[in-house]
């Protein structure tokens, strides 16, 4: 099928699969899991079931979400291998990475069974229980036994607190986890797809996506964006930051979007559990909620006609800080969440698998080049 000649730079505008996972409604800024709305989600739902939405297509009956949980609460654990791997990760290198490693050798012992669906469900009980302990040694600390009783969310919270999750830390998270969960092909699931398509396995494409979404462009800009706050450090500081940093071409981290020109919905929900958060909090979680609503307000005065408004990486700092996780690992809490959306687009994919192959616009010398010895060269 001849397309015509000329490159779509970035990819931008170019459909490159159907998916039935997500709808991005850009004109009303809005987003729609199976076509359920991410901000009723997140209010109703849990990060497990919103796991079984995107893996199965449908809201499980109460069996079936029983089922899954049992699944995955038992993958949770990890077994004394497991947790050798992640020691010895973490102590060589940073959390995206670590988790990335992590997933390379659980490829290397995969439970005995074909069905990319309990690969799937295996890959995505772990990230939290993994991101914990990863957490943990990096900071010194004894890796602990996860607690799968508390859900992917507590669990997480109660590994990098050493403590029983609050109410308020666990829902803050569950909420958070739910709304990263799935966003159609950014760089990172387009990567893991693309693994897929050369039938790879399932955590090779995890391991993709990890690495994709650990770039400033992508999943780095929650932790740049926290760091945005901390260097404005008073929220009167605003405007004199905003007007320094546009002349000098630096970006507002947690600001623009590839396919949002409007506000992300996930940043507005964010925004209201930032609010909260900043309110329990009070402290430095205050202050920095102080300095991100004068910058949103600076910021969108200067660039809303240009189509950028907040992303859902603005906000978040926010609500990780209250929760207690350090800014180091907002990247890698993402990705703690984006993996069911991976391997929920790994598995569909499969199901009509066509390897990923563009062609490249060539550019070089005039071919038919003579091949001068080197002794010819001068
Ligand atoms: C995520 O795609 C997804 O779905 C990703 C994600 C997901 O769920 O997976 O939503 C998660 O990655 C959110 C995005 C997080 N990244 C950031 O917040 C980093 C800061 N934002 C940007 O760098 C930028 O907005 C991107 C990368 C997000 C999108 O960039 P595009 O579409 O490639 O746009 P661009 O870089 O071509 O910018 C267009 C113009 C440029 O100005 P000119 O060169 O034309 O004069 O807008 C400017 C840019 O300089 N611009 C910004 C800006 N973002 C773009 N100017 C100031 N601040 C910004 N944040």
């Amino acid at each position: 099928m001849e397309t015509a000649q000329r490159v779509y730079k970035g990819l931008e505008g170019v459909y490159v699969l159907e998916s039935s996972l997500c709808l991005i409604d850009t004109e009303h800024g809005k987003l729609y899991y199976l076509g359920y709305d991410v901000e009723e989600l997140a209010e109703k739902s849990s990060y497990e079931e919103v796991s079984y939405l995107l893996l199965h297509g449908r809201l499980p009956k109460r069996p079936e979400l029983e089922e899954f949980v049992g699944k995955l609460r038992s993958e949770m654990r990890l077994t004394p291998e497991e947790m050798r791997d992640v020691q010895y990760a973490a102590k060589r290198t940073g959390p995206m990475d670590a988790l990335a490693a992590f997933y390379l050798f659980a490829s290397k012992d995969p439970p005995q069974t074909k069905d990319p669906m309990e690969h799937a469900i295996r890959a995505v009980a772990k990230a939290g229980s993994v991101l914990g302990n990863v957490v943990r040694v990096q900071r010194g600390e004894e890796p602990m036994e996860p607690q799968p009783e508390l859900g992917i969310a507590g669990n997480l919270v109660y590994l990098v607190t050493s403590k029983k999750p609050e109410q308020y830390q666990t829902e803050f998270l569950d909420d958070i986890l739910i709304l990263h969960a799935e966003h159609g092909v950014p760089a990172s699931t387009f990567g893991a797809v693309v693994t897929a398509s050369t039938l790879s396995d399932i955590y090779s494409s995890i391991v993709t996506g990890l690495m994709t979404l650990k770039g400033p462009l992508h999943g780095g800009a929650a932790e740049a964006a926290y760091y945005q706050f901390v260097e404005i450090g008073d929220p009167n500081r605003v405007e004199s930051w905003l007007e320094r940093a546009l002349a000098e071409k630096r970006r507002v981290m947690g600001f623009g979007h590839r396919v949002y020109k409007i506000y992300d919905p996930r940043a507005r929900y964010v925004k209201a559990m930032a609010a909260r958060a900043a309110e329990l909090a009070g402290g430095r979680v205050k202050t920095l909620y102080e300095i991100a609503v004068r910058l949103e307000q600076a910021a969108i005065e200067r660039l809303s006609a240009r189509g950028l408004y907040p992303n859902v990486d603005f906000w978040t700092p926010i609500v990780y800080t209250a929760i207690g996780i350090p800014p180091g690992y907002f990247t890698a809490v993402f990705a703690v969440s984006r993996v069911v959306g991976w391997v929920a687009h790994v598995v569909e994919y499969w199901k009509d698998n066509r390897l990923i192959r563009p062609l490249h616009l060539y550019t070089g010398p005039e071919s038919g080049q003579r091949y001068v010895p080197i002794e010819e060269r001068g």
